[in-house]
Order: C-alpha cells, then structure tokens, then sequence
C-alpha cells in the first residue's frame, strides 16, 4: 500500500437506524469541503461476500446483524488510513446481495466519516471515532424512505420491504442500533437535513481543517 504525507486523519462516525439520513447528513457535510480534506466510507460496502449462495439464498440473511458485515476488515482499513496508507474499499451490489469485483482506492483524507447502522455496536470499531453523531430519524419516517429507496434503487418489492422489515430490520433496530445511540457525543434528530446539526459539525470541521466557514452553506 503506498503511503501518504497526511499527519493523522480525524474519524466521525455517523450512525443511525436504516434510513435516518446518515448518508444525506455525511453528504451535506461533504459539500462543503474538497475531495482531499474529506472522504466518507460506508459500513454497507463491508457486508460479507455471498457468492457460495443462490440468490434466493442470500435473500434470507439478516443483514441488520453484525455477524453479516465484515467489520474486521473496516478496522483494519481505517487503522491503515490514519497509519498513512491507502487502502482499496470494497463495492456492494444491493441488487444481487453480493460483493462486486471492483474495489474504490482511498488514499487518507484529512478527515474520515464512517457511516453505518450498526458502527457503534462493536467496541473496536467504535473507539476508533475521535467525535461519534448519531442521526435520530422517527421510525415512521425511516421506513416510508427504505420503502422508497428498496423498491426504488434496490430491486426489491413491496412484499419484500416489508417482510424484511418485520423480520429483521426493525427487531435488529431495537436489540442493537437504538441501544447504540448511547455511545454518541452528539444526536441529531428529524433526520439528514436538520441544518442546525449541520452547520454545528460543519463549523466544527471547517475549524480543524482551517478553512474559512462560508455562511450560506446550510441556510
Ligand atoms: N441491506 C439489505 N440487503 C443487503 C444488505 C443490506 O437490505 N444485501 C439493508 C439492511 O437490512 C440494513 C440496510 O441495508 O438495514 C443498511 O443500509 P441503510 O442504513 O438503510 O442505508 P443508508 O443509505 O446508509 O442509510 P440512510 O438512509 O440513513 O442514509
């Protein structure tokens, strides 16, 4: 792995329950800054290869337990970024349930979002996080988004959405994500567009890097 002049990187980790705008919040946050100072990896780019199994197979998982992500390899990833090096990110084909063939190079970023349901779950991945922001979105909210997002961009249907969410994404939320949200410095509620959290983490992060704040960003 080739290595990179970036004294340490600065980790937030961004969690939340399945649609609560953690990727709207870690992208809106992102806007605001260049690509050098500013990467974002995603805990859902981690989640175990299934290639042993037939589709319908791997439709059965329960991907809202940590057992399905391959959170050994986010440590060690992240640990290697603030080592200096770059490291090759893994892709995740929602549609076919398994992991692509390409990987995504990243080089160290001054600052490093992690974003996942379950990244303050683990202890060894959450001690890594030098500010943890957990985004408090009503369930009602989350699941008229995952509807949305799974029929729309995933490849799944009605039945299917629902079905997964009785059976495992709701009671994975309460036995672990909501539980989670104890760990946090910062909660954020109502969601990826509350332009009072954003500005406060914005503000904050435009400060550590040095750069100047402009005022119109979140208004
Ligand atoms: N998941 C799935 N099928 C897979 C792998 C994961 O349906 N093959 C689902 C899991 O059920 C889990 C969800 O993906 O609940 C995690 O992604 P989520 O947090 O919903 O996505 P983000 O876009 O990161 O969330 P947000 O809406 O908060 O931005």
């Amino acid at each position: 792995m080739s290595q990179s002049s970036h004294a340490t990187t600065v980790v937030i980790g961004i969690a939340g329950g399945s649609g609560s705008g953690k990727s709207t919040f870690a992208d809106l946050v992102q806007a605001g800054l260049d690509d050098a100072d500013l990467a974002i990896i995603r805990h859902d780019a981690y989640y175990k290869s299934l290639d042993h199994l037939t589709l319908d197979e791997r439709k059965q998982i329960n991907f809202d337990h940590p057992a399905s992500l391959d959170t050994q390899r986010m440590i060690e990833d992240i640990k290697r970024l603030r080592a200096g090096e770059t490291i090759a990110v893994p892709q995740y084909d929602f549609s076919l349930y398994t992991r692509k063939t390409q990987v995504d190079e990243l080089a160290p970023p001054s600052v490093l979002i992690v974003e996942g349901i379950l990244i303050f779950s683990e202890p060894r991945l959450r001690d890594l996080f030098d500010m943890k922001v957990f985004i408090d979105t009503d369930d009602d909210d989350r699941l008229i988004r995952r509807l949305n997002r799974d029929i729309g961009e995933r490849s799944r249907t009605l039945t299917e959405v629902l079905s997964q969410y009785q059976n495992t994404v709701k009671p994975m939320h309460l036995e672990f994500v909501e539980p989670s949200k104890r760990w946090a410095d910062i909660i954020i509620p109502h969601g990826g567009k509350n332009k009072v959290g954003l500005d406060l983490l914005s503000r904050k992060l435009h400060m550590l890097l040095k750069r100047d704040y402009p005022e119109q960003l979140h208004t």
